[in-house]
């Protein structure tokens, strides 16, 4: 997607220098950033640090961090530990262990010359298949919305949460592909991007590359959703997910539950898009799925530009509250009116899910 008027991806592989480039996350929308990852530790940084997140993004950052593994040290030990670190880097979002699983089934039994090339077509094939994946459920997304728009004849209004767009993908998002391709198609849509506290991926980074697609929105308070629901301005949610469990539970940021439960109790359609690397499908319960506890500094502080557009970072608390940062929730199945994946829409159920994908 664009980012004022030129196409780029969130990573790809500089193949003169052999590095990784990736648009810094934590800079934006104040600041635009192509960072170069040097080592698996830099890709293992820019994961924890979150200068590149959202479970597409995460997992393919992965795959390319084992290149940038072998780079450095064309070793099999080196390359087992850095596949343990980058599991390790962040726990919620399924698709990072399954980018470095496959990653690593690729890589066995290579030998020493052949493994660099093979490795890097493996990451390649990586990004591209969720570019083509996102792709597809933009276009099975795009019904539901055609179908809205036929029956009101008015612009559609969408609410999402925090960030599942093509910055949380390599291009179209999972959540905003079905936007992009109505918007592309002359189809009126608006958008309300929750805010998404404590770090504002709805406002920082929805609400930016949406602008920059020319997509109508206007950011909101994450606790703005229900009464904009009972007002009748919201026709639909569509959120994206970390991890989606084979009985359809759905994990994703924090406070996606409460927008499902409110979207629930006024009748409005609660859609969850995902590309099928985010399916765990061996989890059966979602007390097993690990959590991620974030730095409490990521509530009591917050980040912006003042008037002479420098970066400041100011505490908004007393230093004393104690505060606890959960940064995923899970939002049961019974809430979730339909799964928008690659190859169709399904239930948010097993029956669902193993239909689409046997
Ligand atoms: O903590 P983040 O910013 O990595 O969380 C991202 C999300 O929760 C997204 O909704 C999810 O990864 C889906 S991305 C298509």
């Amino acid at each position: 997607m664009k980012i004022e008027g030129k196409e780029y991806r969130t990573i790809w592989f500089d193949e003169k220098k052999q590095t990784v480039k990736i648009i810094d996350q934590t800079k934006l929308p104040h600041q635009f950033i192509i960072k170069d990852l040097k080592t698996v530790k830099d890709a293992i940084n820019a994961i924890t640090t979150m200068e590149v997140r959202g479970a597409p993004l995460i997992g393919a950052t992965a795959a390319y961090g084992l290149v940038l593994s072998i780079t450095e040290k064309n070793d099999l030990s080196y390359l087992k530990k850095s596949s343990e670190n980058l599991i390790k880097s962040r726990p919620t979002a399924i698709n990072l262990k399954w980018s470095v699983d496959r990653m690593m089934k690729k890589l066995s039994g290579v030998n020493d010359k052949d493994i660099l090339k093979i490795a890097i077509d493996e990451a390649k094939s990586i990004t591209e298949e969720d570019v083509r994946f996102c792709k597809n459920i933009g276009l099975n997304g795009l019904k539901i919305i055609e179908e809205i728009f036929d029956n009101k004849k008015d612009t559609v209004n969408i609410l999402t949460h925090c960030n599942a767009g093509w910055l949380a993908t390599i291009d179209w998002g999972t959540a905003t592909s079905p936007i992009y391709h109505a918007h592309q198609k002359g189809i009126k849509v608006h958008v309300w991007v929750d805010e998404t506290r404590p770090r504002n991926q709805g406002a920082n980074l929805t609400s930016y590359e949406l602008n920059e697609e020319g997509v109508s929105n206007t950011v909101i308070t994450d606790n703005a959703g229900g009464i904009l629901m009972q007002r009748g301005q919201v026709d639909m949610c569509i959120v994206g997910t970390d991890r989606t469990l084979s009985n359809g539970d759905v994990c994703n940021k924090i406070g996606t539950y409460l927008k499902a439960l409110s979207a629930k109790d006024n009748k409005i359609p609660f859609y969850v898009a995902l590309p099928s690397s985010t399916i765990d499908w061996n989890i059966k319960d979602h007390k097993e799925i690990p959590i991620e506890e974030r730095n409490s500094e990521e509530l009591s502080h917050v980040e912006g530009v003042d008037e002479n557009n420098k970066i400041k970072r100011i505490r908004i608390y007393p230093q004393k509250s104690k505060s606890l940062n959960l940064a995923f929730d899970v939002t049961p199945a019974k809430l979730v009116t339909g799964l928008i994946t690659e190859k169709g829409i399904c239930e948010a159920s097993e029956k669902g899910l193993k239909g689409l994908f046997k």
